[in-house]
């Protein structure tokens, strides 16, 4: 290893609150004084954000770890493991025992320790294992450093109570806990200072914000009148400068009318609703522990559309949960006809060490769930194509992200419902919004013109 060079590299693993957590490790990082590379052979530290809601992560992480022993061993690189797959014993243990040249193991609850753990390493080349098995601990104050100019998240709250059966969530990150509104008021007027218009809001349960806080009297600072999700977005829907709000993930059976009404009211909150589906069978639902039925939901989505003029959706879909029948998916499908979601984020089941689900007798085969899989796509596809044909000829309000990373003078930015668009532009409409005609459709993008 070269000495000043102090370059870190880092890979982040599962959804935007792990990317939101990298973000506060590169901020820690920063602050000790060192660069992110995108070169792994050029880093003096490699760090790990992994993931474990399913099982792929598994297999990325311990690949990835066979390549970088030889770093180790040529370079002497520091490897740091965090994130929720350490917050799993078994995982944990793994670690130890097939790859023990790793120099630090941390959890989700103490990324503020980084730096002591990191100086543990260089100072008294200890191992250190630095993981918490807590609940959804909220932790203020860490510095960021931030991945986009103009699109920030920002975390509201943590860990999650519902144990749907599949998920191991509620097992790594504890139970729900919401954070202070003065604080995530505070960010938002900061981040909108700083030139950032568009906030993403990030909770297991977003739209749970504050509730167990409210059942269980538990105190927490009243600020400006803020008790709930709704009015939540009602206040950061006033802030200057933000100009579009989006929230991920909120549950269906948490969605109140109150929060309807805020997305209805608030010009800012983008009127594309994320509503995981998981399942659209009222039996297989039941065992997943959803707590709502398939008619509940297709009512929820009605309800909504009467009154959120242009509502749109998209949905997290899980197939082959255990004793899915062939009548059962059908159910998932016919829902999907019936809500024509602007996008589905699609998973094939999978086995979770520690859930009632992974305990069940009846697993479906691997390929059976690739087939399910396989006419899910082709459905939601199908659908895709037809969604973006009716954007054409139309008028989209665009927020421009950047160049394209291919043609030097395209340039692309994603419309309100999240598509993205492709478009000739200029340097300076990045960050702006901007009204674009559509022009064509291309099945993952839309071609437009500026107007
Ligand atoms: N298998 C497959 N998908 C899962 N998800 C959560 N747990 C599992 C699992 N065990 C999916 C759900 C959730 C999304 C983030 O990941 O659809 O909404
Ligand atoms: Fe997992 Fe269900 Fe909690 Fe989402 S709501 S994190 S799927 S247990």
């Amino acid at each position: 290893m070269q000495e000043n060079t102090k370059q870190y590299y880092i890979i982040t693993m599962g959804c935007q609150l792990n990317e939101n957590d990298s973000e506060k490790i590169q901020g820690i990082l920063k602050n000790m004084g060192y660069e992110k590379t995108d070169k792994i052979e050029d880093s003096s530290i490699i760090i790990f954000n992994t993931c474990c809601v399913r099982e792929n992560a598994e297999e990325r992480l311990l690949g990835k770890l066979g390549e970088v022993k030889k770093l180790k061993e040529e370079n002497g690189t520091i490897i740091a493991i965090g994130g929720c797959m350490m917050q799993e014993k078994h995982m944990q243990d793994k670690i130890k025992q097939s790859f023990p040249f790793v120099d630090i193991l941390f959890g989700t609850h103490t990324l503020n320790n980084l730096e002591k753990d990191i100086k543990k390493v260089l100072e008294k080349k200890e191992k250190v294992r630095d993981i918490l098995d807590i609940d959804g601990e909220i932790i203020e104050n860490l510095p960021i450093d931030r991945n986009d100019k103009y699109r920030a998240s920002v975390t509201i709250m943590n860990g999650c109570n519902n144990f749907c059966s599949y998920c191991i969530v509620p097992y790594v990150r504890g139970r729900e806990r919401s954070r202070e509104p003065k604080n995530i008021i505070d960010e938002i007027i900061d981040l909108a200072k700083k030139g950032y218009k568009e906030i993403t809001l990030l909770g297991q349960n977003v739209n749970s914000y504050l509730r167990v806080e409210r059942e269980k009297n538990i105190q927490f600072e009243k600020y400006e009148g803020i008790d709930s999700f709704a009015k939540l977005l009602r206040k950061i829907n006033e802030i200057e400068g933000i100009e579009r709000i989006r929230f991920i993930s909120p549950h269906p059976k948490d969605f109140t009318d109150d929060v309807i009404t805020a997305i209805r009211d608030c010009d800012k909150i983008c009127k594309i609703i994320h509503l995981p589906l998981q399942s659209g069978s009222t039996d297989i639902l039941k065992i997943m522990n959803r707590k709502y039925t398939k008619e509940q939901y297709l009512n929820l989505v009605e309800k909504m559309k009467k009154n959120i003029p242009n509502v749109v959706f998209s949905t997290d879909i899980i197939v082959g949960f255990p004793g899915e029948t062939e009548e059962d998916f059908e159910d998932t499908l016919d829902v999907v006809k019936k809500v024509h979601f602007e996008q589905v984020f699609m998973f094939i089941y999978s086995r979770r060490k520690g859930t009632p689900a992974d305990r069940m007798e009846n697993q479906i085969p691997e390929e059976i769930k690739h087939k399910r899989f396989n006419r899910l796509k082709e459905l939601v596809e199908a659908q895709i194509e037809d969604n973006n044909k009716k954007y054409i000829g139309t008028i989209q309000k665009v927020f421009v992200e950047g160049k394209s990373k291919t043609n030097d003078k395209v340039f692309t930015g994603r419309t309100e419902t999240n598509k993205v668009v492709n478009f000739e532009g200029t340097n300076d409409m990045v960050g702006k919004v901007l009204n674009m005609k559509i022009l064509s459709e291309h099945m993952w993008y839309l071609k437009g013109k500026v107007v």
